[in-house]
């Protein structure tokens, strides 16, 4: 029995305050690859504290092939991939890495918008392909995301209004963009700012010149950009995801690239990752990403530390700093566990 299982390999900053804590088993798998299911539930049947990466999914099975488990912390802000809810029945917290990622998210979100707008990537790669012979006033002509030539505020719908979605208002700011924010739990909060509109989803997605989507993926976001929304964006609209790829419905928005319904997306996730649609790649009008938007060195580190920080204070029994079903500790099958 080991006191934490971690499912992939974590940022050393991470590994050695688990080790400090405990002994530590990490799944030996190779950079690159996945870990087999099998291995996984092996390792949650050993440990005391699952530590999970966003690629392996901790549903009720896994928590049930372990009746020691104490708790689990994701390696990510994002936990989707755990089945919080049976966690809850089962009397485990869990815990994700929230803050610490939220500018280095929306950096990314903004190189994927500035990328898109501009075409930087076919850009890049005509430039690379030997292409550049002259230069020509319609050579690579994009979009503005500042008032540009027409001297017109763009305008910058956020769907989603947490914290990275408020990173984005802040970008936004210096380019002078008007802000449009979505977010039904957020309303009072959005509307008692003079800097940002609370805009219901349709006519944010009327209004915008870019859409930038910063929701979490639960079943009411799931396909929340589907043909509809698509049909009532603009036709120069831009839209980015950073969030979670089912959030998209990946087909139609390739029906929608492809159409001319809209004019181009930066894309971080994907519906069905690690693959995407065949029609992503072949359009100019995309910028993708291998879901890297937390990933600078420092981010990367401190999650690694916040993930087993969490870790300990499972194995512990004190409360994780980063709790995301906190109600846990009051229930019978939390108290059960620590016996
Ligand atoms: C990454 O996608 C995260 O949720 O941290
Ligand atoms: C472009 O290079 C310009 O000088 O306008």
């Amino acid at each position: 029995m080991s006191h934490f299982f971690v499912t992939r390999r974590i940022p050393d900053a991470g590994l050695a305050i688990l080790r400090a804590a405990g002994e530590v088993e990490v799944a030996p798998t190779p950079d690159g690859e996945s870990t087999p299911r099998e291995q996984v539930l092996d390792g949650a049947r050993r440990a005391a504290v699952h530590v999970s990466l966003l690629t392996e999914a901790v549903d009720r099975e896994l928590m049930e092939a372990g009746p020691q488990l104490r708790g689990i912390s994701n390696y990510a802000v994002g936990f989707n991939n755990v089945d919080v809810a049976a966690a809850t029945e089962l009397g485990l917290p869990v815990s994700n890495t929230p803050g610490v990622l939220t500018d280095t998210t929306a950096d990314l979100a903004w190189a994927l918008l500035m990328a898109a707008a501009r075409k930087i990537v076919p850009a890049d790669r005509y430039m690379r392909e030997g292409r550049y012979r002259i230069w020509g006033p319609s050579l690579m002509l994009g979009a503005d995301v500042s008032p540009g030539g027409d001297g017109r505020r763009k305008v910058l719908g956020i769907v989603g209004f947490g914290r990275i979605g408020q990173g984005m208002h802040r970008r936004a700011q210096g380019f002078d963009m008007d802000v449009l924010a979505h977010d039904p739990p957020m309303k009072h909060i959005i509307e008692a700012r003079d800097d940002v509109e609370y805009a219901e989803f349709d006519d944010l997605l009327a209004r915008s010149d870019f859409v930038t989507i910063h929701t979490d993926l639960n079943p009411s976001t799931h396909h929340l950009f589907g043909s509809e929304a698509f049909a009532r964006m603009k036709q120069t609209a831009i839209v980015i995801n950073t969030a979670r790829g089912p959030v998209v419905h990946e087909e139609a928005l390739v029906e929608a690239l492809d159409s001319g319904q809209i004019a181009g997306a930066g894309l971080d996730v994907f519906e069905f990752e690690p693959a995407f649609h065949p029609g992503l790649a072949r359009s100019d009008k995309v910028v993708m990403v291998p879901h890297i938007a937390s990933a600078s060195v420092a981010t990367r580190d401190r999650m690694a530390t916040m993930c087993a920080e969490n870790a300990v204070a499972h194995l512990r029994g004190e409360r994780a700093p980063n709790c995301v079903n906190p109600e846990v500790y009051e229930t019978e099958a939390y108290r059960r566990r620590r016996r």
